[in-house]
């Protein structure tokens, strides 16, 4: 069933709902990763002291059988507006961008992607992903995809004093994140728990 088809008013209840009628999503980091794409980045950040970078281009050189120039090439050419990946069809993305946010972004807007993260401050709560009008956009259209990039590649905010130093309080990733691992992000933020795959007990 598609969820496009509720009125809007009954949307907003039914999004926040606890079935939500599969529009709730993100879809818990469980459910969505794959263990061998965790793995797998784990390995590569192991293997390049935490460049988070590097350790993405590692992982897709490896991956593609591409030279990491190669990859960074390509990176370069990959649209800063347009998300390359489809969050209802593309479950290896979804699987992907997870890793991505359980590693980097899950501090501050939460395993459950509702923005109370332990390393948020007060007064400067992280965005909401869960919040109604965030997945009723989600579900209409994607969200807002383009600006949620500018978001994360720029930072976002106020000027706030983190235990690591001054940034605006939604911190720019430019220098740490590639085009792609920012849209993977942005992937697994616009998936909709309608399309997670059963759970087995393999
Ligand atoms: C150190 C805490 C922190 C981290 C880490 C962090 N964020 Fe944020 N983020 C915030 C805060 C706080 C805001 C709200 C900024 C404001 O006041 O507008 C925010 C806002 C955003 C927005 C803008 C949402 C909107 O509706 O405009 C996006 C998108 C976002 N974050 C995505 C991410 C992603 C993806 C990651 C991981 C790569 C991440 N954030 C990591 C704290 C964080």
């Amino acid at each position: 069933m598609e969820c496009i088809v509720v009125p809007v008013a009954a949307a907003l209840v039914l999004l926040n709902g606890p079935a939500g009628f599969g529009c709730a999503g993100p879809q818990p980091l469980d459910v969505a990763i794959d263990p061998a794409d965790e793995l797998a980045y784990a390995t590569a950040l192991d293997a390049t002291e935490l460049d988070s970078r590097k350790a993405f281009i590692q992982w897709m050189s490896a991956e593609r059988g591409l030279a990491p120039d190669a990859v960074v090439r390509a990176d370069a050419q990959i649209s800063e507006s347009r998300n390359p990946f489809d969050a209802r069809r593309d479950r290896r993305a979804v699987s992907r961008g997870a890793v991505l946010y359980k590693v980097h972004c899950a501090k501050c807007h939460g395993e459950d992607t509702r923005g109370e993260g332990p390393a948020t401050l007060a007064g400067h709560p992280a965005s909401n992903f869960k919040s109604p009008l965030k997945r009723l956009s989600v579900t209409l259209f994607g969200g807002a995809a383009g600006s949620w990039f500018r978001a994360i590649r720029d930072g976002k905010g106020d000027e706030v004093e983190y235990p690591l130093g001054a940034t605006a309080a939604m911190p720019p990733f430019a220098g740490e994140l590639t085009r792609e691992q920012i849209w993977l992000t942005i992937t697994y933020l616009q998936s909709l728990d309608m399309y997670a795959p059963a759970k087995t007990d393999d």
